[in-house]
């Protein structure tokens, strides 16, 4: 409790202004060392950052890879597409005191490019008909075909595989598997994003054994809820070298400090299994929180991150999402790399794609579009070089 208290004052004494607003600084540790090398960043800030969102934001997995993690390809077809894509559908599967679990993942890779290829990993939380593996459905929110036009593995898994998206008292999903049995949960305890992220995670473990993936291309995507957890499973899995939030909003992209659209006292209220217990201690009092969304962000430096916002999604706070962009950006700098590139917010459908932080705002309304897609492959395309089918 003194050690939360302490941290808590610390930040608020290294706090800088931006647009008005006092921010955690990005480059200060707790006792008020400037950082001014990636070396310094790496050792004595980021994990400090790191530590401070699970205290207080998403909460702890008490695993990582389990030890009896499997994954079994349940089937391989190579005629999807018209004869242009290889469908594999994967088990992943675990256990834990509390029992088992699956992940079934979806996958498509296209069947002419030069292999290993880049891939997207989607995390789905809206219903299935949106990664129909039948592809029977053709939804936007994961054009599966035009990710393979494109040169890229379409790969999506649902997050009720991992945790049921509902608040249950942390019975099912891996919490019931992996907490352990009889305990009292903790104020730090990890709630659903977290364990949605950690699923994403036992993705990448069989991503590494595809011999048709190359994981050192793997972007991580999420919408909203999913953008909120693509963000935090970047933050802490650095495998992942490239990591997109769409519409992510609060407790995702945009700085809670700027107090718009979604609160965090609305977001503990209305979901409260999302985050650990501990951040309900900053319900109307965004000021006392010991990091702001930009920290997440800079924890990618200094791999790719993009982050998108949508005009008519005011509940995301579009604006705050962009200040974070740019908040982030001197993380970026310490590496020699260009950040976000700009200060100015752009208008709507033009996409800052000049540094290594992407963003753009679509008009419209909150969605995962063909446009944003286009946007990342482009992102993508620029970065790891153009992918062909
Ligand atoms: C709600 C919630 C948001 C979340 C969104 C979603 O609107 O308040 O924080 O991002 O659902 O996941 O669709």
């Amino acid at each position: 409790m003194f050690i939360r208290a302490l941290l808590i004052v610390l930040v608020a004494v290294s706090a800088r202004c931006a647009e008005g607003l006092a921010l955690p600084e990005v480059l200060k540790t707790a006792d008020s060392k400037v950082i001014k090398s990636p070396e310094q960043w790496r050792q004595d800030r980021r994990p400090q950052i790191l530590e401070l969102f699970k205290e207080h934001v998403y909460g702890r997995a008490p695993v990582g890879r389990p030890d009896d993690l499997r994954f079994e390809v349940t089937e391989t077809r190579s005629d999807f597409m018209g004869g242009r894509a290889t469908r594999k559908l994967v088990d992943i599967s675990f256990s834990g005191p509390g029992g088992e679990g699956r992940i079934g993942l979806i996958r498509f890779i296209p069947n002419k490019a030069p292999k290993p290829v880049p891939a997207f990993l989607l995390i789905c939380h809206r219903g299935r008909d949106n990664i129909d593996p039948s592809r029977q459905v053709k939804e936007p929110f994961w054009p599966a075909e035009e990710i393979v036009s494109r040169g890229y593995a379409a790969l999506t898994f649902h997050v009720s595989d991992v945790d049921p998206d509902n608040y249950d008292e942390f019975k099912d999903g891996v919490h019931g598997i992996f907490d352990p049995p009889g305990a009292e949960r903790s104020g730090d305890a990890w709630g659903s994003i977290a364990a949605w992220a950690w699923g994403a995670s036992r993705v990448m473990d069989y991503i590494e054994t595809d011999a048709d993936i190359d994981d050192e291309r793997v972007a991580v995507i999420g919408h909203s809820r999913g953008g909120k957890t693509a963000l935090w499973c970047g933050a802490r899995d650095e495998r992942f070298a490239f990591v997109i939030s769409n519409d992510s909003g609060c407790t995702g992209a945009a700085l809670a400090r700027r107090k718009q659209g979604e609160r965090v006292a609305d977001i503990n209220k209305n979901f409260p299994h999302w985050f650990c217990e501990n951040y309900n201690e900053f319900n109307g009092k965004e000021e006392n929180l010991p990091v702001d969304q930009h920290m997440l962000i800079a924890l990618m430096a200094p791999r790719l991150v993009y982050v998108a916002s949508a005009t008519e999604d005011t509940w995301a706070d579009p604006k705050g999402e962009f200040l974070a962009c740019v908040e982030a950006s001197p993380v970026y700098e310490l590496y020699g790399m260009k950040g976000l590139g700009v200060k100015t917010m752009p208008e709507p459908d033009t996409p800052v794609q000049i540094g290594h932080i992407g963003y753009h705002i679509r008009s419209g309304s909150h969605n995962l579009t063909l446009f944003d897609w286009r946007c990342y492959m482009d992102f993508a395309d620029k970065h790891w070089g153009k992918s062909n089918e």
